[in-house]
């Protein structure tokens, strides 16, 4: 497969800038563009003025500028039908259909077609109705596990052992609609105990290869503690995920679902991102993705040898050539700098000082989420502002040259979790990660 000459990536986060950070580093690289991007990667990367909300704009521009690979980042531009639109103009997308993209933006379809293809995952039954969602919490035991059905930017899913909560959970969305129509119809589920991975598989409708598996920290604070949030980071490869496992991931999770998309006419190409949780009785999905996961891609990507973008162009064009990559030496561990008060209450206004120069450091990234140049610094302009990555030989020494990244970082307004990769990491010299108030 020819290598792309010019690649265009949709998104403005912290995986857009993983990913063409990634690119820039193949051995014949394209010209990578952004859109919209943001100031952080404006820096390095040319970007486009057309966003998501626009097919059309990003559509031509594509054409003007001869792009001959998109990758969508986010999934509600792919939910959107962005990669359609794309396709229909005759541009190579490495990303699903609006249908394909249902794995995703329906809970409840990825359900239906889980239990058709035999695939292990979690108990689970669908309401509309208030009442009979409430009444059926008494067919499962706490801890609850209550979901959205359709895409609520994170935010849609409640796991708690207080029934009341649960409850509430529930009223607010079926009978408030706070998720809007996303929130029409809730899903209560069986709780699944266990370590999370999550596995993320590169598709062209009927081949697959896996990326090294990952881990990633949803809750806010240390320990798990706190609310969900968009990830406060992660590591990879984890351990957790042996050969043994991740052949049954291949086996009978990531082949029945491309199977079974086929043969509904809407065969998946893009990333398969499987949320796992592994147990006694090996892995189960937890939640499917139809994109890359974030944090997941910054520590994955710097894993992979090769050539990234002819493995996306071969699988967007049904073309895959699973030796296009490999996997290198070494591990990668990414901390995450949010905003002091995310995810509750974004207090907006954040300083952070330094992150230019680690850029410069041997074996660290600094891949930008949502900062706005600042005057000596970046200001906080979102929850998660950006992610510090380091790479190294073996997990303990990315986590220790991460957190001794961090700690040279200054401003004020913002935060990090200090147990970043703590648990396979433990035993190796850790320096503390900090926060700064
Ligand atoms: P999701 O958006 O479906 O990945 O859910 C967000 C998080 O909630 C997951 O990463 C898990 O930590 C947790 N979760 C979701 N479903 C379950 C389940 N069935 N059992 C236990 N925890 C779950
Ligand atoms: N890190 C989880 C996700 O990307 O959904």
């Amino acid at each position: 497969m020819r290598a792309p000459r010019r690649i265009l990536i949709v998104g403005s986060g912290g995986r857009e800038h993983a990913l063409a950070w990634r690119l820039a580093r193949d051995p014949e690289p394209a010209e990578v563009l952004v859109a919209p991007g943001s100031e952080g990667l404006g820096l390095r990367f040319r970007r486009l003025e057309a966003g998501v909300a626009d097919p059309a704009v990003l559509v031509r521009a594509c054409c003007e500028r001869e792009v001959d690979l998109v990758v969508v980042g986010p999934e509600a531009a792919l939910a959107g039908g962005l990669a359609d639109d794309l396709e229909a103009a005759g541009i190579a997308v490495f990303g699903p259909s609006r249908s394909a993209a249902r794995l995703e933006s329906s809970k409840w379809f990825a359900k239906e077609l889980m239990r058709e293809a035999g695939i292990p995952t979690a108990r689970a039954e669908v309401f509309d109705d208030p009442a009979a969602a409430r009444a059926a919490l008494a067919r499962f035991e706490a801890p609850w596990v209550i979901k959205a059905d359709g895409l609520a930017g994170g935010k849609g899913v409640r796991v708690t052992a207080e029934r009341t909560e649960a409850e509430a959970f529930v009223a607010a969305c079926l009978g408030d609609r706070r998720f809007g129509p996303a929130g029409g119809r809730v899903l209560i589920e069986e709780f699944l105990d266990g370590e999370e991975a999550s596995v993320m598989a590169v598709c062209d409708g009927r081949r697959f290869v896996l990326l090294p598996p990952a881990r990633d920290y949803k809750r806010a604070l240390d320990a798990d503690r706190g609310g969900n949030t968009g990830g406060m980071g992660a590591y990879a490869p984890t351990p957790a995920v042996t050969p043994a496992i991740e052949s049954a991931v291949a086996g009978r999770i990531v082949a029945p679902t491309l199977v079974a998309m086929e043969r509904r006419g809407t065969p998946f190409r893009g990333i398969l991102y499987c949320g796992l949780m592994l147990g006694g009785s090996g892995a189960r999905v937890v939640e499917f993705n139809v994109r890359f996961g974030d944090p997941e891609t910054e520590v994955v990507v710097p894993l992979v040898t090769g050539s990234l973008a002819s493995l996306l162009l071969g699988a967007a064009r049904g073309e895959l050539d699973p030796a296009a990559i490999g996997r290198g030496p070494g591990a990668a561990v990414a901390v995450t700098l949010v905003d002091a008060g995310y995810p509750d209450a974004p207090a907006q206004g954040g300083r952070i000082t330094g992150l230019d120069a680690l850029e410069r450091e041997d074996g660290i990234m600094v891949f930008h989420a949502a900062t706005a140049a600042a005057e000596g610094g970046w200001r906080v302009a979102g929850g998660r502002a950006a992610h510090v990555v380091a790479v190294a030989a073996d997990l303990g020494a990315a986590r220790a040259r991460a957190y001794a990244a961090v700690g040279r970082l200054g401003g004020a307004g913002w935060r990090c979790r200090s147990d970043i990769a703590a648990g396979p990491a433990a035993g190796a010299a850790i320096a503390a990660g900090r926060g700064a108030a």
